[in-house]
């Protein structure tokens, strides 16, 4: 069997190594890949981008079910053309996937579906955003409406902060009606938690729970970046906090946007903020697997990921039991030189060789990551270039495996956090 996954980061990698252990599997192509796609067994890196090449590549391989890992390509209607062809996809349509691809529709949706959210307002012009932003106070939200790869948020905690923001994502013409839209919403504490499902367009199937790290230093300080680390599963999220996000947040959703007439089928994430009292809400909903949440989710899974895929197609989710390792598992991302704002590229990577037949080693993904075959290095070509994740029992343990696997790779300017899981150790 042939299956295809789109996108090139961390999340593709391990989602395309889960893949690859299955039985029957002739080749796993990642469109279009890093440097550790590149040199896995039975994984093969295509160069196409392009959703109607994707589309002919896939009829022309007769390859079996494409994933879509990244939002991009789903916002720009991969499974629309896929399935206009006939061929299986998994990924919410185009339409769907505006959960993700637009917060002001998101917000909207929540707000019509009763699934808890911080309260918000939607703005198009300075002034009325600023006067908005006085009237409430800080600490405030300022969003930008659009995709913006995690970037798009400026969690204000002084009023300057927030007008700053309103001048820097609307322009800082104060009567102007912007093209562009910003959500400004109420500021949530508590601690966050990724919760991450499978939905088929009727039944849904939560993924292991995990918790990302968004900021680029130690004790969350720093710039805001993709995701520094992660670990699975997430304490705060009890069974009592499960059972409330899948009654209150996640099959209203789903449900809702059946009701709305828009199916939805993939993966869907939301972003919960669980207050002291054990009660979620909703900061953002993402049509896609985290990264790097992934990394850690599918170090342990423990069932035939070809087979859960297969039934989605299927529409019987419903069936469906996951088997998960009972060990933490805990992922280090490795980032390059000024990471968050333009990375530098093209530094040697040294001490990179893992072999991913071990299920007890720590496993190295890539994300920017560039292999050369004629000298067989491999150099940095992106922001976050690998997330070393290893298991072990209980987080504190997990977490001293990773770093002891952290501390045999260099290359020059690396930038790693070295607190990843203090929120679960404490
Ligand atoms: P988002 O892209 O909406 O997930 O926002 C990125 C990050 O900003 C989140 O992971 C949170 O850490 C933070 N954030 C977003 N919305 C809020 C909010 N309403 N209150 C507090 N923090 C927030
Ligand atoms: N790690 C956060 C995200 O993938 O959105």
């Amino acid at each position: 069997m042939k299956i295809l996954v789109v996108g090139n980061g961390g999340r593709e990698h391990a989602i395309a190594w889960k893949l690859a252990q299955a039985e029957n599997i002739q080749k796993i192509y990642v469109a279009p890949g890093n440097g550790g796609t590149a040199t896995d067994k039975r994984l093969e890196n295509i160069n196409i981008t392009d959703i109607q090449e994707l589309a002919k590549f896939a009829a022309d391989e007769q390859i079996a079910f494409t994933v879509v890992g990244p939002e991009a390509p789903l916002a720009s209607g991969i499974v629309d053309e896929f399935r206009s062809k006939n061929l299986l996809i998994f990924g919410p349509t185009k339409k769907a996937a505006q959960l993700e691809s637009s917060k002001a529709f998101a917000k909207i949706f929540m707000q019509r579906h009763n699934i808890p959210t911080a309260y918000y307002a939607i703005f198009n012009n300075n002034q009325d955003a600023k006067d908005y932003i006085l009237e409430k106070g800080a600490p405030i939200v300022i969003k930008d409406d659009g995709l913006a790869a995690g970037k798009g948020v400026v969690v204000a905690m002084t009023i300057t902060e927030a007008l700053d923001a309103v001048d820097l994502m609307l322009g800082n013409d104060s009567n102007k009606n912007n093209s562009k839209q910003i959500v400004i919403e109420e500021y949530l504490s508590g601690e966050e938690a990724s919760f991450i499902v499978m939905a088929d367009g009727k039944n849904i199937l939560p993924l292991a729970t995990s918790q990302d790290h968004k900021r680029l230093k130690d004790g969350d300080l720093g710039s805001n970046t993709g995701g520094m680390g992660a670990y699975s599963p997430a304490p705060v999220v009890t069974p009592k906090v499960h059972a409330r996000i899948m009654r209150e947040i996640i099959e209203p959703a789903v449900k809702g946007m059946e009701k709305d007439g828009i199916p939805y089928t993939g993966f869907l994430y939301a972003g919960v903020m669980i207050d002291e009292n054990g009660n979620p809400k909703t900061l953002e909903f993402n049509c896609r697997m985290g990264d790097p949440e992934t990394q850690t989710i599918m170090a342990r899974m423990k069932s035939n990921l070809v087979d859960v895929f297969k039934m989605s197609f299927e529409q019987k989710l419903n069936l469906v039991n996951i088997e998960w390792d009972r060990r933490c598992a805990l992922g280090i991302v490795l980032a390059s030189h000024n990471y968050p704002n333009t990375p530098r590229i093209g530094d040697k990577i040294n001490g990179v060789n893992y072999t991913s037949e071990n299920s007890e080693a720590p496993v190295v993904f890539h994300a920017g990551t560039k292999y050369n075959a004629e000298n067989k290095e491999l150099t940095t070509s992106g922001g976050r270039i690998l997330c070393v994740v290893a298991l072990g029992d209980g987080v504190k343990q997990a977490k001293k495996n990773a770093y002891d696997a952290v501390n045999n790779i260099s290359f020059d300017g690396m930038q790693f956090r070295t607190d990843i899981g203090y929120r679960a150790i404490k």
